[in-house]
């Protein structure tokens, strides 16, 4: 079986951090979201992955390179506009070739879902599976309709009415008969092909959908809500570690990953929390639930649930917030701001007159 991960898209929800990052290379507890991903697919066994980019192409590939880092074999699929997740289908169709596979949103986080939806379609094996997981908000995602035995017989992409609580997650598995379905649907009024109508097409054509209902945790990142939360989620499951330098001035309470070369001094580190490689925090509360990026400077500062990515600059009070890479924040607000900076940018807060 091979796989497909879509890597391409706008990621307009988390801009402006996406005019200059794919969002799919944001990280979550320091590590890309697309990285959890590709080591989810390698833990399922699978090694030929092919990963369809868009115009922040060249960043994914530096980041990804041939895939030997993460044990797979990468070939890239460069899509000239993001025209659908069934556009991605059908411009992969000559690596897909004949084969069964798995397809994974490059910027969904799903935890130990891959290998029961791969045993579940073994199983049964129906010409499509999806993944589904009941949400609060179905009118944001692809909802299905399942009937008995986990046939699906129903699907539509983000209805305002939804007929169920039960969201598309960013995995399926499809069997070859996808690729008539994709080139037979017609772009939808956002003028991307559908991979929900896609299915649909399959069921109205008497093809047998199923649906593996997933129990686990699953985080679509697309917005900064989301991605904060799946930062927490993914702190919680950290595995504790100190191997930068801590002096004795500080405080370090709960779960907290301090990578090396980093220097934390004068500080309290309320975990879950993470550090990364060379950072400098001096005389700062951070925590819990933040990651703090590779060869940031933190001084004087406070940090709570949020994402600084590598290399920014913090003095002063944060929480709730995304930090770009290179950022600089600065000032006092009087209480924490809650920003969203893009790479590069530059806050200075100040208290108003009252
Ligand atoms: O996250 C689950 C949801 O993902 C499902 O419930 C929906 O049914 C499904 O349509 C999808 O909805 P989104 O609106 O969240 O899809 P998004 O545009 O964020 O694209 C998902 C991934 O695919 C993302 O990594 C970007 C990539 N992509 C997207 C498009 C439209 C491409 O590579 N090419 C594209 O043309």
């Amino acid at each position: 079986m091979k796989a497909l991960v879509l890597a391409g898209g706008r990621g307009t929800r988390l801009r402006p951090l996406t005019h200059t990052v794919p969002k799919q290379l944001v990280p979550v507890a320091n590590k890309p979201v697309l990285f959890y991903g590709l080591e989810a697919i390698r833990d399922v066994g699978i090694t030929d992955v092919g990963v369809v980019v868009g115009d922040h192409g060249p960043a994914i590939r530096d980041a990804l390179g041939n895939g030997g880092a993460f044990g797979l074999n990468i070939t890239y699929l460069h899509q000239h506009a993001p025209l659908g997740l069934a556009h991605c289908v059908m411009l992969a169709q000559d690596f897909l070739g004949g084969a069964d596979f798995l397809m994974y949103l490059g910027d969904n986080v799903i935890i130990d879902g891959l290998g029961p939806l791969l045993d579940a379609f073994w199983h049964t094996r129906p010409d499509a599976m999806v993944m589904t997981g009941k949400v609060g908000n179905p009118s944001e995602y692809g909802v299905a309709e399942v009937g008995s035995g986990n046939i699906v017989t129903g699907l539509e992409e983000k209805p305002a009415n939804p007929r169920s609580d039960l969201a598309l997650v960013g995995a399926y598995v499809f069997t070859p008969v996808i690729h008539q379905a994709v080139r037979s649907i017609k772009p939808s009024w956002r003028n991307e092909r559908e991979i929900t109508h896609a299915i649909d097409w399959l069921l109205r054509n008497g093809w047998r959908v199923e649906s593996h209902l997933h129990g686990g945790y699953w985080k679509d990142t697309g917005r900064v809500e989301d991605l904060l939360e799946c930062n927490r989620a993914a702190l919680d499951v950290a595995e504790p570690s100190i191997r930068g330098q801590v002096d004795d001035t500080c405080e370090i309470r709960g779960p907290v990953v301090i990578e090396e070369g980093a220097q934390v001094s004068g500080s309290r580190i309320t975990g879950p929390a993470a550090i990364g490689f060379s950072a400098v925090v001096r005389d700062s509360r951070i925590g819990p639930y933040t990651s703090i990026g590779a060869e940031c400077d933190i001084v004087g500062a406070t940090i709570e649930n949020s994402v600084v990515c590598d290399g920014s600059t913090v003095r002063g009070s944060l929480r709730d917030s995304l930090i770009g890479r290179q950022a600089k924040v600065s000032g006092d607000f009087g209480r924490p701001a809650c920003l969203v900076l893009g790479d590069h940018s530059e806050a200075s807060l100040h208290q108003g007159a009252s």
